[in-house]
């Protein structure tokens, strides 16, 4: 019997500039001077908070081929099934957003900020695509991220997804990727973790668990880091 949060798609739900900062425990001014991917960005809106704070980020979708009515309209309905199924789920802790009413205002306010800037920059800033390809050129960016795409989604999106998704990313990008969070939605370690750090065709990268201080969905307290070079050998 599932104890998580059940979904039968990937939603559309948006985070702001702020929960990537503790998702990827990022250094905002370390940002400046970046080119930045946002993998999987949806209705997120980093990529259009990270552009009024001067920084350079790019935003990849499936969703970006639709017109920005056809994406609004997907926005409140996707939003209020998770809603309103979370509250009372034993997966999540709510020191930071205290309330299912709190969480909303975060994910509406990313979704509002997304759509005006997706109105002004569709095909400059958002572009679209379908992992496991992406449409970049070798080591365009040097830092890219994924939120809430990878590893969460284990029952829907199979292993060699994934296995190629980090191919791939790690083909566009020349500095390093984060990808967070590395439990499912059953707040369990994602099962394809481990055998991805030791997959012989990803030997060329080197991965690193990293804690941090941030977590909502349980044991969500953690991001992947993968950089070019390959790990030292377990002991
Ligand atoms: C839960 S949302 C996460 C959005 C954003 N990263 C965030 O954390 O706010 C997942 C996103 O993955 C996108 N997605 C699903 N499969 C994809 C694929 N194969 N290629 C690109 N994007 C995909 C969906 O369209 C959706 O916008």
């Amino acid at each position: 019997m599932k104890q998580g949060l059940v979904l039968d798609k990937v939603v559309l739900l948006g985070r702001t500039f702020e929960e990537y900062v503790r998702y990827f425990a990022l250094d905002p001014a370390a940002l400046r001077g970046q080119a930045i991917l946002d993998v999987a960005a949806g209705v997120g809106s980093f990529c259009a908070e990270a552009h009024a704070q001067g920084l350079n980020s790019t935003a990849f979708d499936l969703i970006y081929e639709l017109s920005l009515e056809e994406i609004e309209a997907r926005c409140q309905p996707d939003l209020d099934q998770v809603v309103n199924a979370i509250g009372g789920l034993p997966t999540y802790r709510w020191e930071f957003y205290k309330s299912p009413a709190e969480l909303r205002r975060y994910r509406e306010r990313a979704y509002k900020t997304f759509l005006a800037d997706y109105r002004l920059h569709r095909g400059t800033r958002y572009l679209t695509g379908k992992l496991p390809r992406l449409p970049f050129r070798d080591g365009q960016f040097d830092l890219t991220l994924v939120s809430y795409l990878l590893f969460v989604y284990e029952d829907q999106l199979d292993y060699a997804f994934h296995q190629q998704s980090v191919r791939e990313i790690m083909r566009v990008t020349k500095g390093e990727a984060r990808v967070y969070p590395l439990v499912s939605f059953e707040a369990k370690r994602c099962s394809y973790l481990d055998p991805l750090q030791h997959d012989p065709d990803l030997r060329h990268l080197r991965f690193e668990e990293v804690t941090t201080d941030f977590e909502f969905l349980a044991n969500s307290n953690s991001f992947l880091r993968i950089q070019h070079g390959s790990s030292p050998p377990s002991p």
